[in-house]
């Protein structure tokens, strides 16, 4: 064989070889394919970790949420009771691990949740004789506690909840034991505190049934009022806990406008559709709430009919149009877990029902409302 020959031959091996390496580029190109990439132009797509996916190291929930999202909330390991049971035992396993997922998938990682009501020891609001702390010593175990947790995670967890669900349905302020203690000075010295241990951080006050105009009020007075003191709030978290019909399309526009009018991004932190019938007249979430269980309240034990699924689908477009058409003030919608099986709607606020409320069954495999939101996009 010639010499140009030879060339010949070992440059079409070469180009075969490469073929076939753009082709398997390729190939794991689709198959890491997911809704976030459809929706890359527009905002990032989230979802909640469960602890349980976490602890068993559940490979093909995580990889299904690697595929698909880019952007990561712990639907629990982060709050106060799961982290921290007693007030010198940090139990640091699973926000390790739900942090290191996120890191090795160079996902956006959103801390979930600081300052909150709900999951948190008495241990942290009362003496041993079961007195309230008085203000001082209060704000200082939310210090110890906000720079514990962001020191550990500075650099990695980009964005965080920093106040979680302080204002009522009606805009008044939530008489927690926080407020009761310390008035809002509690909400002003997180931010300013979250500020100071890491400038970069996104900054969020997070509530659920923001659409309603009371608590639209409410939010928009408190954005005002700490703009005016310089207290540092960079975005705001509509939750989306939201039913087939509440809220109006049109109150969760005129929210999404009126929290960007202050200057702040959008976030939509924990959406989920609850598709059963509404046993309290309109969703929310307050955890402390809970109904009777009766089976005409639980219609879809053995799957979700047609229509049923129809009108979920269409519901979920209507709300991603709105998002899409907000794009410019939205930075992130985030799903309130992945699968139908894990959502804590399944118990809430009547426990042992069978809902339907996300985008993937209990199987794992992709609803019709997943394939109407690829649709969307193309
Ligand atoms: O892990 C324990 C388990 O050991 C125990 O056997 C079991 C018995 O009830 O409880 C398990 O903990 C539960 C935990 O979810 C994990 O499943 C808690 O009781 C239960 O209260 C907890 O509920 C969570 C709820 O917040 C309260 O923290 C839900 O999963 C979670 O989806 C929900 O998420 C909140 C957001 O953080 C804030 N916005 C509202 C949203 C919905 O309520």
């Amino acid at each position: 064989m010639n010499i140009s020959r030879r060339k010949l031959l070992a440059s079409t091996a070469l180009l075969g070889t490469l073929a076939q390496l753009k082709h398997a580029a390729f190939a794991k190109a689709v198959a890491d394919t997911g809704l976030k990439d459809h929706y890359q132009k527009d905002f990032l797509i989230g979802t909640a970790v469960s602890s349980a996916s976490l602890a068993e190291n559940d490979s093909k929930m995580l990889g299904l949420i690697a595929r698909e999202f880019n952007s990561i909330t712990a639907e629990n390991a982060m709050k106060w009771g799961p982290i921290r049971p007693t007030l010198d035992n940090w139990q640091w396993e699973l926000a390790d691990k739900f942090v290191d997922f996120g890191t090795r998938n160079k996902m956006h990682i959103v801390g979930h949740t600081l300052v909150w009501h709900s999951q948190v020891p008495d241990s942290v609001f009362f003496d041993e004789k079961g007195k309230p702390l008085n203000k001082k010593a209060l704000l200082k175990v939310m210090e110890e506690h906000v720079t514990t947790l962001m020191e550990r995670y500075k650099g990695r967890i980009p964005a965080w909840d920093v106040v979680n669900e302080a204002i009522e349905d009606d805009g008044q302020w939530r008489q927690s034991p926080w407020y009761k203690a310390t008035g809002t000075d509690y909400i002003a010295r997180a931010f300013q505190l979250a500020h100071e241990i890491d400038p970069k951080a996104h900054l969020m006050y997070n509530d659920y049934n923001m659409a309603m105009p009371g608590k639209r009020a409410g939010v928009v007075a408190m954005l005002k009022e700490f703009k005016k003191k310089g207290v540092p709030i960079h975005g705001v978290g509509l939750q989306g806990h939201v039913g087939m019909e509440h809220p109006e399309l049109a109150e969760l526009e005129a929210s999404i406008v009126a929290y960007a009018e202050q200057g702040v991004r959008v976030h939509i932190t924990e959406l989920d559709v609850d598709v059963l019938p509404s046993v309290w007249g309109i969703t929310g979430a307050d955890v402390a709430t809970r109904f009777q269980y009766r089976p005409e309240i639980d219609p879809y034990i053995n799957g979700l009919t047609a229509e049923a699924e129809e009108a979920l689908s269409e519901r979920y477009v209507a709300l991603f149009k709105i998002f899409l058409k907000h794009r410019d003030k939205i930075d992130r919608v985030t799903l309130w877990g992945v699968s139908d099986n894990l959502s804590w709607l399944n118990d809430f606020p009547v426990p042992g029902r069978t809902n339907y409320p996300l985008l993937f069954d209990r199987e794992l495999k992709p609803k019709a409302a997943y394939f109407r939101l690829l649709d969307l996009k193309r």
